[in-house]
């Protein structure tokens, strides 16, 4: 028998109590109502029926705009589980990263159609990036505004970022690395590079959050690409790891 979205959504609000992530109490209340609308709650559903998870547990991370779970799959292995709030109403300023992109040529009328896309997107970013061998969190599935992916970190506790451990010349010579093959091989540039969106974890790095990334051939594609490199440079020259310029590294990995 199918679960109802009622009890679904008691289980998850108990999950989301029971984790030790717990926001102040009122806030707490306000995020399950804004993350766990019928809608997100059908999708989830669906997401365990396909058995791609079959439980979930607490936040992990709550962005404005996004919150993401630790979860787990039928055989037991951790999955990270974002979900994008079906009610922000900030979303137009997605829309730099979405139109100019061939592969979306239409822009959705609604909000959230857009997350919808945005979904899709990051989704289909990370397979592509994946299957040139770039590593990231690998891609499972997605319904709507949920993305599954494979969880990086100590559950329930994500991995820390470059912004919260050590990094060394090493590091800095896997980002360029990374880049050029972004670029080169997938065709991709990430576009929200920061040090926020990579983890260092049982000496590997991971590349992560998607969703900006464009193809190469978007009209503001190098645009994106010289603020990437430009993060990157000021990160690793704060922590005086590297002095070297934006453009010695745009040639790099451009070409
Ligand atoms: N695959 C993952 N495994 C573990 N934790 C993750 C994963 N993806 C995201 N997180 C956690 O959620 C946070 C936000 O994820 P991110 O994709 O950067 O979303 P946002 O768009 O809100 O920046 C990350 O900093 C990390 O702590
Ligand atoms: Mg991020």
């Amino acid at each position: 028998m199918e679960e109802e979205p009622t009890k679904l959504r008691e289980r998850l609000a108990r999950y989301e109590r029971e984790s030790r992530f717990l926001l102040k109490d009122s806030d707490q209340r306000k995020v399950i109502e804004e993350v766990f609308d019928t809608s997100t709650l059908i999708s989830l559903q669906g997401l365990m029926k396909k058995g791609i998870i079959s439980e979930m547990y607490g936040a992990v991370r709550s962005g404005k705009e996004a919150k993401v779970f630790y979860a787990t799959a039928p055989d037991g292995s951790p999955r990270a589980v974002k979900i994008y709030l079906t009610v922000t109403a900030e979303f137009r300023k997605r829309y730099p990263y979405i139109s100019g992109d061939p592969r979306f040529a239409k822009l959705p009328p609604s909000s959230r159609e857009t997350i919808y896309l945005w979904v899709r997107k990051e989704f289909k970013n990370m397979q592509l990036a994946s299957s040139k061998g770039i590593r990231v969190p690998k891609p499972y599935s997605f319904s709507k505004n949920i993305i599954v992916m494979e969880f990086i970190g100590n559950p329930p506790e994500p991995a820390p970022t470059f912004a919260e451990t050590e990094v060394d010349l090493e590091d800095f010579k896997w980002v360029v690395g990374t880049l050029k093959r972004l670029y080169r091989e997938a065709r991709l540039v990430h576009a929200d590079l920061s040090e926020y969106n990579i983890f260092k974890f049982g000496g590997e790095r991971v590349l992560f959050d998607f969703g900006s990334a464009v193809v190469t051939s978007h009209p503001n594609a190098e645009n994106f690409l010289r603020r990437d490199v430009e993060n990157m440079v000021r990160f690793f020259r704060r922590r005086g790891v590297v002095n070297l310029s934006a453009d010695d590294i745009m040639k790099e990995v451009v070409g």
